[in-house]
This record gives structure tokens, sequence and C-alpha cells, in this order.
């Protein structure tokens, strides 16, 4: 998949900006907060239908401007493709597939898809199970648009079952649970099959980052051992007592381990670094895997923080990626053939 086009209105610090990428290694280079990392979230934007950084689209508006647009044009194998958001500061959002509205938010999914890797990767690490349910969320759905459905479907129940134990409202319960157990259930089985496909993956690529030094693993650890109904049956009159749903996928987590220890815990800052890195790089290569194109790859102020051993191995893996990077310093891109290059300043990007 390659991106053609981005065109911004009133994008954070942007009016409007257009930019053409090239199909290999694209730089953005600049001071500090010009709008470098602006433009990635825009792209991230286009391929999650979410922010990185927030979950309120009003952040995402120009101060002062009633309404944000991302469009972004790219082309995969099967032909180009389009997407479009207009985010307005009252209202809903408004979704354009191809210039046709669309009437549901999944429908975004899998035009333009991309990874994004940035300093703030290091949670999905060091961070609790929401940071690496996140992770699996976002990278599930973009290849997996019923999986997005099922999450809907999902949250939806777990609010609603949560209210009733709130109010104690026990007939109703037997419901709620059938809902919330076939969802539960439904994600599961994606979650199982997406970490199996990333675990294979991960071995290989972790591999490539530490010159295998290093071995990293990934497991799925859910809430649910057997059958989410029976559990959640099991776990009523406790959930009675909390007012809350004490099992199901909203508490499953990722086990990431460095040689067989979970990185959490007993990795050094540095592991857990590029063990993030290599997660990032896995996520990606199981969506080229899966759909049979590289998704976009973007690295977002990352090369001065790897040693140069890593940067080297990192830059690599880049053939025949598309990749957006952001940096203060080109220097920093040491053996990188650079395709584009476009200096950020002042919510102006020129070429450079
Ligand atoms: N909603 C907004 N409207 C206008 N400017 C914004 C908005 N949100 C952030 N900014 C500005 O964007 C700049 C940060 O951009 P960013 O892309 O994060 O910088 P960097 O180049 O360091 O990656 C800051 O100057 C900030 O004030
Ligand atoms: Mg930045």
């Amino acid at each position: 998949m390659q991106i053609d086009r981005i065109q911004l209105r009133n994008f954070r610090n942007y009016a409007a900006l257009e930019l053409c990428p090239c199909p290999g290694v694209n730089v953005l280079a600049g001071e500090n907060a010009q709008g470098k990392t602006n433009v990635l979230e825009a792209v991230y934007l286009s391929c999650t239908g979410r922010s990185h950084r927030t979950r309120q689209d009003k952040e995402l508006i120009s101060w002062g401007a009633d309404f944000a647009g991302v469009h972004v044009y790219a082309t995969r194998r099967d032909g180009s493709h389009e997407v479009e958001l207009i985010l307005p500061a009252a209202g809903k959002r408004i979704l354009k597939i191809a210039g046709q509205k669309a009437s549901r938010s999944g429908e975004l999914l899998g035009h333009v898809t991309g990874v994004l890797f940035s300093p703030e990767d290091l949670s999905l690490i060091k961070d609790g199970p929401g940071e690496r349910r996140r992770f699996l969320d976002i990278a599930v759905s973009q290849l997996r648009p019923a999986y997005y459905y099922a999450l809907q479907r999902y949250s939806r129940a777990l609010k609603q079952r949560n209210e009733l134990l709130r109010t104690q409202a026990t007939y109703a319960l037997d419901e709620f649970d059938q809902v919330l157990s076939a969802a539960g259930q439904e994600i599961m089985r994606y979650r199982n099959w997406y970490v199996e496909k990333l675990n294979a993956v991960s071995r290989q690529v972790h591999g490539h980052i530490s010159m295998s030094r290093e071995n990293l693993q990934v497991e799925y650890r859910p809430s649910v051992k057997e059958d989410m109904l029976t559990e959640l049956r099991a776990a009523r009159e406790t959930d009675l007592r909390r007012a809350t749903t004490s099992v199901g996928v909203h508490r499953d987590d990722l086990a990431l381990l460095i040689d067989g220890h979970e990185a959490r815990l007993f990795g050094s800052q540095g592991q857990q670094r590029t063990a993030a890195l290599s997660l990032r790089l896995s996520e990606l290569t199981v969506m080229k895997n899966e759909s049979g194109e590289w998704p976009v790859l973007m690295l977002d102020d990352v090369m001065s923080e790897l040693d140069p051993v890593r940067r080297r191995q990192l830059v690599t893996y880049l053939t025949g990626v598309q990749t957006l990077i952001t940096c203060t310093d080109p220097e920093d891109l040491a053996g990188a053939e650079i395709g584009r290059l476009f200096r950020v300043a002042g919510a102006q990007v020129t070429p450079g």
C-alpha cells in the first residue's frame, strides 16, 4: 500500500497542508513543536479512526476553527482508495470513503493501513494491560473489521451489565450475560488467532533487531479460561457486591517475554525499548502477511533514542515499506536511503 497524498484542513497547527510522500522513506525534519507529529497523527487517524494522543476530536481542530479535515489518497493492489474525515467542533464526525458518506465508523478500516511507533510505546511494555489491549484492538481491527464491531457490541453490553449490577437489577442479567459472552468469545477467538501470528513473527523480527542476542515471545493471557458464560455466572455474586464485571476480555492481557522473563518486570530500559520496537515491526509484518502488502510505517522521533546498532537494523527492515519518519536532525537517520526530505517549520512543510 502506498499513500499518494495527504490533505489537512484546520488540523492541529495546520490551516491547510498538502503533502505527497514518495513510496520509500520520507523524512519530516524540524525543531520541536513545529507540526511533525501532527502529520503522523493525521495519517494514523485515517488508518484507525483514532488519534494516538487524544480521544477528544476537539483537540485535533485548529484553535478557533469550527472543523478539522483529513483527506488521504492511497493506492493498494486493488486500486485507489480515498478516505476523508471531517471533525466538526459541534456534532458528529463525517466519514467519506471514495467520496461516499459512510454510516458506520468501521467502514474506515482497511483502506489506509498503518503502524505508528513513538517513544510513548514504551508504555506497551511498562504499563498495565490496558495499553496492550488497545494495541491488540487497533491491530486486529485494521485486519478484521468484524473484530471492531464485536468490540463495539461487547463494550455496549459491558456498560449495560455494569449498570444493572449497580442498580441490583438482577432480573435482566441473564440476557446481558448472553450478549456479553457471545461477543467476548468472538473477541477471544480473534485475539488468539492474532497473537499466534504475532508471536511467530516477533521471534524473527526481534532476532533481527537484537542481532540474534535475544528472544522475544508474545503470549495471550485471557481473563476467561474456559467458557465466558459459565465464568460470568460463577462471578455474579461477587460482581453484584462490587458492582463491576470481573471476568471478560476487558481484563485480558498480553505477556511479552524476553528470553523467557516478563519484559515489564525484568527488562532493562534498553531491552524494553527494543521490545516495543519489535512489537510494532511485528504488527507491521503480520499486516503484510495477512493483506499481501505493507502498510505505511510511521516512526515518530524514535531514531535518536535507539543505539546505532538497532538504528541500523531498523533501517535495513524498511526496504519496500513506505515510511514516514520524524526527527529533529536528518543526521540521526544514518544509513537510511531517504526518498524525500521535508522541512517542517511553523506549520509549513517544504521540500528540503
Ligand atoms: N488544536 C490545535 N490548534 C492549533 N495548534 C495546535 C493544536 N494542537 C497542537 N497545536 C500546536 O502544534 C504544535 C505541536 O505540533 P507537533 O506536531 O506535536 O510538534 P513536533 O514537530 O514537535 O512533533 C505546538 O506548537 C502546538 O501548540
Ligand atoms: Mg513530535
